[in-house]
């Protein structure tokens, strides 16, 4: 939809409908078989995919009656779905209170703090603290407490984790505009995972239209995961590995919608930090750690034979500027 043609009542009118931009610099610089497209989350008005779920999200409690006029959500988010939600609620009349996860870059809360969020850290939940040290993040178990906490103190808990307006948010919007774009010509699609709502809403949209779609998720490899022993680690931020993980661990989406990859990719961080930085100079494109790793993995698999004249779509959820701080531009 070309923005110049009208005037907008709010950002939450301008959230989806991103561009999907052929990397043609990359394709020529690492000799590619097939086509790697980058759907550009970025032009996103608070600049994540994020936006799409919280509007999603805010829009499907409005219509259950569950969300009012000036009510406070609450949301545990690793920091985009809290931008998101903090961008999306100022516009439509909310308040909103993040629950974040240590470690978050400092750009990440000081926009939450910007947009006039409050921000909540895990020591500041009752039991969360325990949870943590006796069995680590097990989610049924966080989830409640988060939500006795907002129940406690009047919030609407929008859980990002198990609302399926995550996942239907991406069947609804992310995989038409990816057929619509490319003419129904999509042959793989890769996103990297934290809740899952992204792969799992555009992939289950996209093998509906075309069955023969290779799915492809995409983790940290095992050197670039978070590790207290390794604290110099390079990792990819705000994304999760999700296969050998723990079941009480695993993004849940997978199978309540009964959409898994066909492939799991495993990535390394110091890979795809490069990978960032090469796009800058072949395409002129300045992404974030997971939506540079997304191409990466893009790249991998145009690589292979089979892959030859056919056409791969990466999700890239952000761009660089929250990322700054951090080693990948560095
Ligand atoms: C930077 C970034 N990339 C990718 C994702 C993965 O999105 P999803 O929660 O839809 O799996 C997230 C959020 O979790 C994110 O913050």
């Amino acid at each position: 939809m070309p923005f110049e043609d009208k005037v907008y009542g709010s950002i939450a009118e301008l959230v989806g409908s991103t561009p999907l931009v052929e990397l043609h610099g990359l394709e020529r610089e690492l000799g590619l078989g097939a086509r790697v497209l980058a759907k550009l989350e970025y032009f996103n008005p608070s600049g994540s995919v994020k936006d799409r779920i919280a509007l999603g999200m805010i829009e499907g409690a409005e219509a259950a009656g569950t969300l009012h006029p000036g009510d406070t959500i609450l949301d545990f988010t690793s920091g985009n779905t809290g931008i998101s939600f903090a961008a999306i609620c100022n516009a439509r009349g909310y308040r909103f209170v993040s629950v974040i996860q240590p470690g978050v870059s400092e750009e990440r809360s000081q926009i939450l703090k910007t947009y006039g969020a409050e921000l909540l850290q895990f020591s500041d939940i009752p039991g969360v603290p325990e949870l943590m040290a006796n069995e680590g993040l097990v989610f049924e178990k966080f989830f409640a407490l988060l939500k006795a906490y907002a129940d406690a103190h009047g919030y609407v808990y929008l859980n990002q984790g198990v609302s399926l307006d995550n996942p239907l948010s991406h069947y609804r919007t992310t995989g038409p505009e990816i057929w619509r774009a490319t003419g129904g010509n999509v042959d793989g699609l890769v996103a990297l995972v934290g809740t899952a709502g992204t792969l799992v809403g555009t992939g289950k949209y996209l093998r509906e239209q075309n069955p023969d779609l290779l799915l492809v998720g995409a983790q940290p490899a095992l050197e670039s995961r978070k590790d207290p022993a390794h604290p110099e680690r390079n990792t990819i931020d705000g994304v999760v590995p999700f296969v050998g993980v723990p079941q009480g661990r695993m993004p849940l989406y997978l199978d309540r919608m009964n959409v898994h990859p066909d492939e799991v990719l495993d990535l390394d961080a110091d890979e795809a930090y490069a990978m960032g930085r090469t796009l800058t100079r072949t395409d002129g494109i300045f992404l974030g750690q997971s939506a540079a790793a997304a191409v990466l993995a893009a790249a991998k698999l145009a690589q292979r034979p089979e892959m030859a004249g056919k056409t791969i779509v990466a999700i890239c959820a952000d761009n660089a500027f929250k990322y700054l701080s951090t080693n990948i531009y560095r």
